[in-house]
């Protein structure tokens, strides 16, 4: 077993790592509330749901368990009347908690759930899927989305603990696997070049599975120490954007059907690589390092998208919000910074 501690004053939560975990849960959750409402998923809820329930029971809970159907649709504001019905049905109360057991959809919904039955209730994060492993379920973002845009109506609500179990990748499909790689290798990028050139030097899934453990336990740390600084995302957590800006214009202008979100973001992670050494920000040669890594875990780094058009609608989106233009690069790999920018960056 290893531990991470997040240090947020009175918010501050451990993060545990151990193989084989999902199957004894209730060892480790020690909450004061007796009652344990589980939301999870129907892919994992077949896999790991019981394992959990009844690990909660033996530990002394009542626990209850919620399935949702899998995928970002269940992640709407839409969804949110039934679960609190539920929730009432069951008669949780401000004493009891809830656990988001899956990926960073369930994550997402549970901790907003959490955030605002009752005007607020404990909640336990144990991600299931890599992205959610060392991205969603630590840092407190809460969120569901609006039919206009994703993750629109949210909260900062940190979980009470995060649980994570490596092995329950196991069972998660390898399009999913290559997906939450793409947060895996922005750590490296922005970060740490060590964790970057073990995950060129692993080469790709089947070479970085016997290391998964150090990876993720390493990819937490990072995401601990930015969060601990800027809880609120005002500064030094904006570099956990890194890929996400160009990214975020690319899902947006496929109309979120054509690239993942891991898949996007390789894109952005390159071709801000690649403007940024072209302007002399960025140390060259990083674009073509980046864009290695990537195709070795099966991510893609270029897409036929006209770049400036992208960006465009983005740019036009956070002026209405007044918000500026501000985008990470790298000064090279393991070392990131901000930049305010414009949409002619991306001409
Ligand atoms: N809160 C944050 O800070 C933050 C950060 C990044 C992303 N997100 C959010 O996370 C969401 C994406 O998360 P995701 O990629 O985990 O998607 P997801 O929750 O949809 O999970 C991906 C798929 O894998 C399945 N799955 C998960 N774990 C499994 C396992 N162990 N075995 C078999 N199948 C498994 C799920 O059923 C689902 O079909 C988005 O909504 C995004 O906005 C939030
Ligand atoms: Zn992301």
């Amino acid at each position: 077993m290893k531990k991470l501690f997040v240090d947020l004053g009175k918010n501050s939560y451990d993060i545990i790592f151990e193989r084989g975990l999902l199957s004894h849960v209730g060892d480790y959750i020690k909450l004061d509330g007796k009652k344990l409402l589980v939301m999870t998923d129907d892919n994992v809820a077949g896999i790991y749901a019981d394992a959990v329930v009844s690990s909660l029971e033996k530990a002394g809970y009542e626990a209850s368990l919620l399935v949702l159907p899998h995928g970002e649709k269940t992640k709407s504001f839409d969804i949110l009347p039934a679960v609190y019905a539920r929730l009432l049905k069951e008669r949780i109360t401000r004493k009891d908690a809830l656990v988001a057991l899956g990926g960073g959809v369930i994550g997402d919904l549970c901790g907003f759930v959490a955030a605002t039955y009752l005007r607020g209730i404990p909640f336990v994060q144990i991600p299931t899927s890599l992205l959610a492993q060392v991205d969603s379920s630590i840092g407190g973002k809460v969120a569901v989305d609006l039919p206009e845009g994703k993750n629109l109506v949210g909260a900062f609500w940190q979980p009470k603990l995060v649980l994570v179990d490596p092995d329950a990748l196991n069972t998660l499909s390898d399009a999913f696997f290559t997906d939450g790689m793409a947060e895996v290798i922005k750590y490296g990028c922005i970060k740490d070049k060590k964790l970057f050139d073990l995950l060129d030097a692993c080469g790709g899934k089947s070479g970085l599975m016997p290391v998964i453990d150090e990876v993720i336990y390493r990819c937490c740390d990072i995401k601990r120490e930015v969060v601990e600084k800027d809880e609120k995302d005002k500064g030094e957590r904006m570099l956990l954007n890194f890929g996400h800006t160009y990214g975020h214009a690319l899902e947006k202008y496929y109309n979120f059907e054509k690239l993942s979100h891991g898949m996007a973001v390789s894109v952005g992670m390159y071709e801000i690589c690649r403007l940024a050494e072209e302007k002399g920000l960025t140390e060259k040669g990083t674009a073509e390092t980046v864009a290695r890594v990537c195709s070795a875990y099966g991510l893609p780094h270029t897409d036929d998208a006209p770049c400036r058009k992208v960006v465009e609608g983005v740019a036009n989106d956070k002026k209405n919000l007044g918000d500026k233009l501000v985008t990470v690069l790298l000064k090279k790999i393991g070392e990131s910074y901000l930049y305010p920018t414009d949409a002619e960056f991306f001409a």
